[in-house]
């Protein structure tokens, strides 16, 4: 089981010894660190959205209304966060969406993504645009749960031999994306 509780008691203690970690630690602070290591397209393409972007503003200011409910007196000795999920188990009750420009932000970013999901065992979907070879992907992976994510095509043959390759190289469920039938309009990346 991984101890995901022991993550931050790493960092407390290494700021103890005025130690810091090469990334940052909030979600502002790693955007703002993303805008100085990218090339300009490269981050709008990665933060932009469609129209005026503001389905991703009103997304992020609902999520933001959810919070976390604090259990009192229990025994917080063990903290396990396991569930299962399509018959699998899981060690978080997360699945890594599928994101397509890994390999364009980070090189070899979609075997990096891989790797770190085999190593905290969390789940994720991979996906068709991937830089690397979908079985290099697979085999990243290690024993965490991987679904193949399938932008499937007008033309069957190359969905199908996706799809088989897909599970030849045993991924262990199959993600459809259906919303991209036509590229969004997106003025950031000009
Ligand atoms: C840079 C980027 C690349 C993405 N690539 C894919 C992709 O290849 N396949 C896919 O199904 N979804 C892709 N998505 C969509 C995400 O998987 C996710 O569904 C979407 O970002 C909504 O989640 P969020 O509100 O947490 O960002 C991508 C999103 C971003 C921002």
């Amino acid at each position: 089981m991984t101890d995901f509780g022991s993550f931050q008691d790493g960092i407390y203690a290494e700021g103890l010894l005025a130690k810091h970690r090469r990334f940052p630690y909030t979600f502002v602070d790693l955007e703002e660190r993303a805008r100085q290591v990218l090339d300009h397209a490269t981050f709008d393409y990665v933060r932009g959205g469609a129209g005026d972007e503001t389905t991703q503003d009103v997304n992020v200011t609902e999520l933001r209304r959810y919070g976390f409910v604090p259990r009192m007196l229990r025994d917080r000795s063990v903290r396990d966060m396991s569930t299962t999920f399509l018959g699998a188990e899981l060690e978080a009750p997360v699945v890594l969406c599928p994101v397509g420009v890994n390999g364009l932000v980070h090189e070899g970013g979609d075997l990096a993504v891989a790797r770190a999901a085999s190593a905290l065992g969390v789940a994720a979907m991979y996906s068709t645009l991937s830089e690397a070879p979908l079985e290099e992907v697979a085999e990243a992976r290690g024993d965490s749960f991987a679904a193949f994510q399938l932008y499937p095509t007008k033309d069957d043959r190359l969905t199908d031999n996706l799809v088989r390759r897909a599970d030849k190289a045993g991924f262990d469920a199959l993600t459809i994306t259906l919303d991209t039938g036509s590229l969004g309009w997106r003025p950031r990346p000009a």
